[in-house]
């Protein structure tokens, strides 16, 4: 457990085993310490700027120095982080900068950070940064001990502002939330099946509970007999081939005062072996990470019951292991999925769109302001954006809010558009179903995707975000971001609910003066 807070302070002065500092570059390549930090500089005389230079230390992002205190603080060692170019830091460079921060405590059990955090926003980006970017996953490893730094303070000239200890517990509930959702993702498929998967769902929804005073986040998992009964043909279909049975779990958040409601939907395949469309070994080592979309909007949802953000949520996470046997799906079966419609399946590796079908289908049934769906959907994807960037297909409004949510968290996410004849396609192409699952034609095959999950949205606001690349670091780590599950979308969500929040706000005041 470690422990953070805020005060002000001179980093210089501060007892600890640790202190870090931010270092950024002026337009003209001149090393800066951060606002807040200065008096570090200051206790090492004028030779403190040209000593990091000396040492070959260019203020970059994700470069750190470690320099002698040589008597000059009252902390045992001084790290210094880059910040990069003063003049284009943003909130995103300050998380990544906590992040490497985070990586390089070495053995220090208190540390004291003098990043920017002038303000509220500052703030919570270096407590996400940090938490964020400290994150690892040693549960599997013999001998790891979990002994890390215990005691963590924020310096900052805002400490005693009310926004300011918001802030810095909304930073603690989002990153600690990211990492829970890691860990479900990193756990091995053998660890977290789809039971296993919705069991820790209820089990955290009741952890939550117990230290929240606000309504519940109430949690609901149906089992293959309710999914029967409902009609699931999706996930019931994709599940069927498993020893280990598909659920559906929903997540209901209603406060009081909300102002505005969405529903999310993930995958959540809990390994894609890809079924009788078997995939080469070499792509399916990693496919426990198949459920990394429904991770994050289950993840986002209790951190926005957390926050106490005025925003209906009603989430659903379909939980399935693809699998290889006498029972699995076969290419040639049609599924009926919740609703009434109609599949070919032609490809049992297209298994996302199965399980995601049925439970968009039942969240358009709901009266929502937008559906957003997150999933690890398609390798074409990571094709076409690399391993970083998210694609969102979907409606003009839907996504603008879901790019404008981005600018917000910092993750990176780039439109793809759904063209009309792919619409055509999936309605018109399967000579006995309604629909066709998979046409089989590499190129644009994420958007073919897109353009059949929306076949079950019917005409509700939608955006579809497509997090194959991103949901996943295979190398090492960056910033914030770990090596492994990335929590990616959670953060977006999240801010896309408060921004809903506020424009919610705004219409309900502008009828009032109407
Ligand atoms: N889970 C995969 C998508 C994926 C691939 C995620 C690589 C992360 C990394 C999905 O179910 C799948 O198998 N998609 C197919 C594409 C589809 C058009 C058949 C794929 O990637 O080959
Ligand atoms: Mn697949
Ligand atoms: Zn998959």
């Amino acid at each position: 457990m470690t422990t953070y807070t805020l005060r002000k302070g001179s980093p210089a002065k501060t007892r600890t085993d640790l202190v870090v500092i931010g270092v950024a570059r002026t337009s003209k390549g001149e090393l800066e310490v951060c606002p807040g930090a200065e008096d570090v500089a200051a206790a090492y005389g004028r030779r403190f700027r040209p000593l990091l230079a000396s040492m070959g230390f260019d203020g970059n992002v994700g470069e750190v120095l470690r320099v002698p205190t040589a008597g000059n603080l009252k902390a045992v060692q001084l790290l210094v982080v880059g910040l990069g170019k003063r003049d284009s830091l943003t909130l995103e460079g300050v998380r990544r900068a906590a992040g490497v921060a985070a990586r390089n405590t070495g053995n220090a059990a208190s540390v004291a950070l003098a990043l920017p955090a002038h303000d509220a926003d500052h703030v919570r980006a270096v407590v996400e940064g940090f938490i964020s970017g400290g994150y690892t996953f040693t549960g599997y490893k013999s001998g790891s001990d979990d002994s890390g730094v215990a005691e963590v303070s924020i310096l900052s000239d805002v400490a005693r502002r009310q926004d300011a200890t918001a802030a810095l517990e909304a930073g603690h509930t989002v990153g600690d939330l990211v990492n829970r959702a890691r860990d479900w993702v990193n756990t091995p498929p053998n660890d977290l099946t789809p039971e296993l998967f919705a069991d820790a769902v209820v089990k955290l929804g009741k952890d939550l509970t117990g230290r929240a005073r606000r309504p519940k986040v109430d949690v609901e998992v149906l089992e293959p007999g309710d999914l029967e009964k409902l009609g699931c043909g999706g996930i019931l279909g994709v599940g069927g081939g498993s020893a280990n049975s598909p659920r559906l779990v929903k997540l209901t958040w209603a406060p009081e005062d909300a102002r505005a409601s969405v529903a999310f939907v993930g995958k959540g395949v809990t390994y894609d072996s890809g079924g009788l469309t078997i995939k080469p070994g070499s792509s399916m080592a990693t496919m426990k990470y198949d459920m990394g979309g429904a991770a994050a909007v289950l993840a986002a949802t209790f951190a926005i019951a957390e926050l106490g953000l005025p925003v209906g949520v009603t989430t659903y996470a379909p939980m399935a292991e693809n699998m290889v046997s006498g029972d699995a799906m076969r290419p040639g079966d049609v599924l009926t999925m919740y609703g009434g419609q109609t599949v070919e399946v032609t490809n049992t590796d297209a298994e996302g769109r199965l399980i995601l079908a049925d439970a968009l289908a039942m969240a358009a049934e709901g009266d929502h302001d937008a559906i957003l769906d997150v999933a690890t959907l398609t390798g074409p994807c990571i094709i076409a954006l690399g391993d970083k960037v998210a694609g969102v297909f979907g409606d003009d409004d839907t996504t603008a809010a879901v790019k404008a949510a981005a600018e917000v968290s910092g993750e990176m996410l780039w439109r793809l558009p759904i063209p009309a004849e792919t619409h055509e396609a999936v309605r018109t192409e399967s000579k006995i179903a309604d629909l066709l699952q998979h046409n089989w034609v590499r190129w644009g095959s994420a958007l073919f995707a897109a353009a059949f999950l929306s076949a079950f949205v019917g005409d509700k606001p939608w955006a579809h975000l497509d997090i194959a690349g991103p949901a996943y670091n295979g190398g090492g780590p960056w910033g914030h971001v770990p090596s492994g599950a990335t929590g990616y979308a959670i953060p977006t969500l999240v801010a896309y609910a408060a921004n809903l929040a506020e424009s919610g706000a705004e219409a309900a005041a502008d009828q009032k003066e109407a």
